[in-house]
């Protein structure tokens, strides 16, 4: 009895067995299946629910954080300059295109030695009635340069040598202060009469704001 049972057993158990670890193997793979299902079921749903509210909630949180201080900023920036400098970089510019011939469109000499760089001129930058000889009169040819600086003071108005005085001091990485009609009138009073463009040597001696 017990080895008809043992043998009837074994096949049964070996049936069992073989059964259990298919159900097992199944289960295991239906299990990864499952969690992958399960996963691509839930994981959608919650990103896009989850993202969905904090998209809107984040730029609406940080669109008036970022904007504030930038509209705050912006009118500041452009609000500086008094419209007295405006009109005088405005017309600055255009007389500035005669100028550009000589001294380049960005302040830098367009042949070497021709002229000087405006850029970080030290008479751009220095003392304006200093400056405003430099243009009202010319230098004293010939100089270090193959080009002549000549006297402007036939050709442009008050306006256009304050201009573009101004224009030359607030561009080309220079940032001295305008420079008036008043000063100009000024400076053209004083020396306007004289008929002879000035030295370098003259020039140094300058050191005053008409
Ligand atoms: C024909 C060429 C030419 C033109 C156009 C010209 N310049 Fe000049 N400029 C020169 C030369 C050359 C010098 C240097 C002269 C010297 O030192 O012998 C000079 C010197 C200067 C200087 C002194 C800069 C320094 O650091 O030595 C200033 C400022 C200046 N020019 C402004 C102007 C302005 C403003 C205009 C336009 C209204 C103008 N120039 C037009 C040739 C020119």
């Amino acid at each position: 009895m017990s080895s008809h049972d043992g043998k009837a057993t074994w096949p049964a158990k070996l049936g069992l067995g073989l059964a259990l670890i298919t159900t097992a193997i199944l289960l295991v793979i239906l299990g990864m299946f499952g969690v992958n299902l399960l996963g691509a079921l839930l994981v959608p749903p919650d990103q896009p629910v989850a993202a969905a509210p904090a998209t809107p909630a984040a730029p609406t949180a940080a669109a008036p954080a970022s904007q504030a201080p930038v509209a705050e900023k912006a009118p500041a920036a452009p609000a500086q300059p008094d419209p007295a400098v405006a009109a005088l970089l405005k017309a600055g510019a255009e007389v500035y295109i005669g100028c550009s011939a000589c001294h380049g469109p960005q302040g830098k000499a367009v042949v070497a030695n021709m002229a000087p760089n405006l850029a970080g001129s030290a008479y751009v930058n220095g003392p304006s009635e200093r400056l405003a000889m430099i243009v009202l009169n010319g230098i004293q040819y010939p100089g270090p340069y193959l080009g002549q600086m000549i006297s402007w003071k036939a050709q442009f108005t008050d306006e256009q040598i304050a201009g573009v005085l101004t224009y030359i001091r607030s561009n080309f990485g220079n940032s001295a202060p305008p420079v008036t009609v008043d000063q100009i009138k000024a400076a053209r009073q004083k020396h306007g009469p004289r008929d002879k463009p000035f030295s370098r040597a003259e020039l140094d001696k300058v050191t005053t704001n008409l």
